[in-house]
């Protein structure tokens, strides 16, 4: 089989190699699935650098997410069978013709579902229902701050905060996104390029404060999110973008240090949180979770309540391509790749 593997850190035009390799051989309770498309997400440009401390190491084989059909389920495989076409989730791997998936993140999707929005639902739209439902539980009316909100992540926790009724703020870099912001719904966009954030929403909801932040960032951003919450809030923490950045080691310590310290006590006395999330993490951990959540993400979305948006589609040709415009900020929703 045809495989994507990373060669080289740095820039997306010298990083990749196809490589012709063997086909992965499924455990018992595994799949393999042979992949139609499979999808990009922000840590493969942090992987593409180095600086992805959970990655394997050179040459590896990213990705989160394949759409495709079942080729070989394992012995203990009851729910699947061949010729089942999935979305799954691949602890690294997707970047392959061929990848393995365990069977219960691999789950049943209609033909009619294309390989975008499959990808979408495994990755993004768990991470965001995941922190949305299970995490923070948010509730009618509260306020909410969504970083990066045209982003893969962000535009699902958009739909999910506005299909719970929740009054949205929600962030982006660009006039583009402010637009794409205003079409989902979002009640108050901000373009954190041309306003301060912060003082802006500070100015909306006065002294009570949002009720839930959602970041991606870290950073300065983490401490102001906190400070913008009131008595109840939840600041869930479930990225560092802003670490991907080329710093020196001057830059990364300011940008640690501008997170901002924490103690309990004070969480006590001002009723109000922080919560880091990793979802590789809990699927290691705790897979039963992850594939509950997918299994409610898929049945919304044919439900028509989320609706993933497809940013990119790009072949394997351009893959370099699809993570040049990834990296650059530019994408709204998920990106794809087909073979
Ligand atoms: N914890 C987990 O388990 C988990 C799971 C999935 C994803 N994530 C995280 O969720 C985030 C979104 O992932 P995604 O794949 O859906 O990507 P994405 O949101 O489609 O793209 C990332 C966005 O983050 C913002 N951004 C990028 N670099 C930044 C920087 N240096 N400073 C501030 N903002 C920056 C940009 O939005 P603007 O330019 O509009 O600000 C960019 O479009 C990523 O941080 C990713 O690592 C975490």
């Amino acid at each position: 089989m045809k495989a994507a593997y990373l060669v080289k850190y740095g820039p997306a035009e010298t990083a990749f190699e196809i490589r012709e390799v063997e086909k992965p051989k499924p455990g018992p309770s595994q799949v393999l699935i042979k992949v139609e498309a499979f999808g990009l997400n922000f840590a493969d440009i942090a992987a593409r650098y180095g600086k992805y401390r959970g990655a394997p190491p050179l040459p590896s084989l990213l990705g989160y997410d394949v759409v495709g059909q079942v080729e070989k389920c394992g012995a203990n495989v009851k729910n699947l069978t061949i010729g089942d076409r999935v979305t799954a989730l691949t602890l690294f791997g997707g970047y392959a013709e061929f990848a393995i998936a365990e069977n219960g993140v691999a789950n049943k999707i209609p033909e009619s579902i294309s390989a975008g929005v499959a990808v979408a639902l495994a990755t993004q739209y768990c991470t965001a229902y995941f922190l949305s439902d299970r995490i923070t539980n948010i509730q009618e009316n509260e306020k909410v701050l969504i970083h990066a909100a045209a982003g893969g992540v962000g535009t699902a926790l958009v739909q999910m905060a506005l299909h719970k009724k929740c009054i949205v703020y929600g962030t982006c870099s660009s006039p583009e996104k402010m637009e794409y912001l205003q079409i989902n719904g979002v009640h108050h966009p901000i373009n954190h390029r041309k306003k301060d954030f912060a003082e802006t929403i500070r100015s909306l909801v006065g002294d009570k404060g949002l009720d839930v932040v959602f970041n991606p960032i870290g950073g300065k951003s983490l401490k102001q999110g906190y400070r913008l919450l009131g008595a109840g809030g939840r600041l869930v923490s479930y990225g560092v973008s802003s670490l991907n950045s080329q710093k020196t080691i001057f830059g990364k310590l300011k940008d640690l240090w501008q997170f901002g310290i924490y103690h309990p006590v004070q969480f006590l006395s001002n009723s109000k949180g922080v919560i880091g999330v990793n979802m590789l993490k809990i699927a290691e951990e705790k897979p039963k979770k992850i594939a509950r959540v997918m299994q409610e993400v898929i049945q919304l979305q044919q439900e028509g309540i989320l609706r993933p948006h497809v940013g990119g589609e790009y072949s394997i040709n351009q893959l370099a391509e699809a993570h040049t415009f990834l990296e650059s900020r530019k994408s709204m929703g998920k990106i794809v790749v087909r073979w």
